[in-house]
């Protein structure tokens, strides 16, 4: 039995991220400013794209994506249906449709095969999403919007650091959204960056993000319906600090990975696949358990063992919000996002834990589901 509860994720806050934060808190120069323009920066340099809006969080990011490319009423907005809730939330916000599509079971992608059957005349943009940290098919993405003229927002809320072949994820469509959720490698409580290469875009998000506020030859007007979606100076200082560290972090994960890999023995559960076209960024090590063990329970006995894992995302057409809208059969359209929603199971993996406390997790679960 592990000492200490191991939760599910754990943001490693080191000395020198405080000592920038405290030094703007110091300064007393607190919202959008010095370190938003610098982890602008830094994130241009990261991911290799031309522009970057940081804002309030990886959900205002997609709102205001979907905002500067015009999606409004009456359009139809492409998404996985296994996500978290805020990829599609955002489509019904700015009064669109989302159209749900199953997902790949062994990527937990968009199954990239089912997406041109579901275009239509009204169809205005794809958000697929790199889910858990694994590139998705982007390519192939990229090539049936350029087929059937429409946008891609790149959901890489758990991504930032993956690669496609070779080139960091979000930089192949008109946008790309990244989270700094305390369950991202990288956080600062609550936040987003969204990237892109073309300037008009970003020109709009930035007016977008701070009421629509245009300043010419010193004289401050209001040229659109904004938003207050800044990010905070102090927070942008935390993510600035931590981001050159980045790359050392998923490498450690990726080792981490490896452990759970040769360590989770049990049949009864399903690893992770990762196609050799990408690098992972092992946000979340998630895996299907067999339908015949019951995953909710399992989640319990784990906690009883002080494991803090946890289901990994949701099937979006089969929650609520939206059943009660769309009443979709999740059963018969997206088999694999209903799967992947009741069967899966995320567990901790991040930069605090070493490799005895995976092999802890592995050999409790390996006990449990034997
Ligand atoms: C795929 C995906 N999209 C969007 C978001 C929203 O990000 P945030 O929590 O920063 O608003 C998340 C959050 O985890 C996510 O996993």
């Amino acid at each position: 039995m592990s000492a200490e509860f191991i939760p599910l994720a754990k943001p490693n806050i080191q000395e020198q991220d405080i000592n920038l934060v405290a030094e703007v808190l110091k300064s007393g120069m607190l919202v959008q400013g010095k370190y938003v323009n610098e982890l602008e920066n830094s994130f241009i340099n990261f991911t290799k794209t031309k522009y970057a809006s940081a804002v309030s969080n990886g959900t205002a990011t997609l709102h205001l994506a979907l905002i500067a490319l015009g999606v409004k009423t009456g359009d139809e907005v492409i998404v996985p249906a296994f996500s978290y809730m805020a990829t599609a939330n955002v489509v019904e916000l700015v009064g669109a449709k989302p159209i749900f599509v199953d997902i790949d079971i062994s990527t937990f992608n968009i199954d990239v095969t089912k997406i041109e059957s579901v275009i239509t005349s009204k169809t205005k943009a794809i958000i697929p999403v790199h889910e858990f940290g694994l590139a998705c098919d982007i390519d192939s993405i990229i090539a049936i919007a350029k087929k059937h003229n429409l946008f891609v927002i790149e959901d890489a809320a758990c991504a930032l650091g993956a690669l496609y072949k070779g080139k960091h994820v979000g930089s192949f469509g008109n946008f790309g959204s990244f989270s700094l959720h305390p369950r991202k490698a990288i956080s600062c409580g609550e936040g987003g960056v969204l990237i892109t290469n073309e300037e008009t875009l970003d020109s709009e998000i930035k007016l977008l993000r701070n009421h629509g506020t245009e300043i010419t030859n010193g004289k401050m007007d209001f040229t659109r319906f904004g938003f207050n979606y800044r990010m905070t100076d102090f927070q942008a200082a935390l993510v600035f600090s931590q981001l050159p560290r980045l790359n050392e972090t998923i490498n450690y994960k990726q080792n981490l990975a490896e452990v759970y890999f040769s360590e989770l023995k049990t049949t009864k559960i399903k690893l992770p696949f990762v196609p050799n076209y990408t690098k992972h960024t092992w946000q979340t090590f998630h895996v299907l358990v067999n339908e015949n063990i019951n995953r909710d329970e399992l989640i319990i006995k784990l906690r009883d063992k002080n494991i803090g894992a946890n289901y990994g995302a949701q099937c979006m057409p089969y929650m609520k919000s939206f059943k009660n809208k769309y009443n979709l059969n999740s059963e018969e359209l997206f088999p694999n996002a209903l799967l992947a929603y009741k069967q899966g199971l995320a567990l901790p993996l991040y930069e605090l834990l070493n490799t005895e406390q995976i092999k802890y997790i592995s050999n409790t679960l390996n006990q449990l589901i034997s």
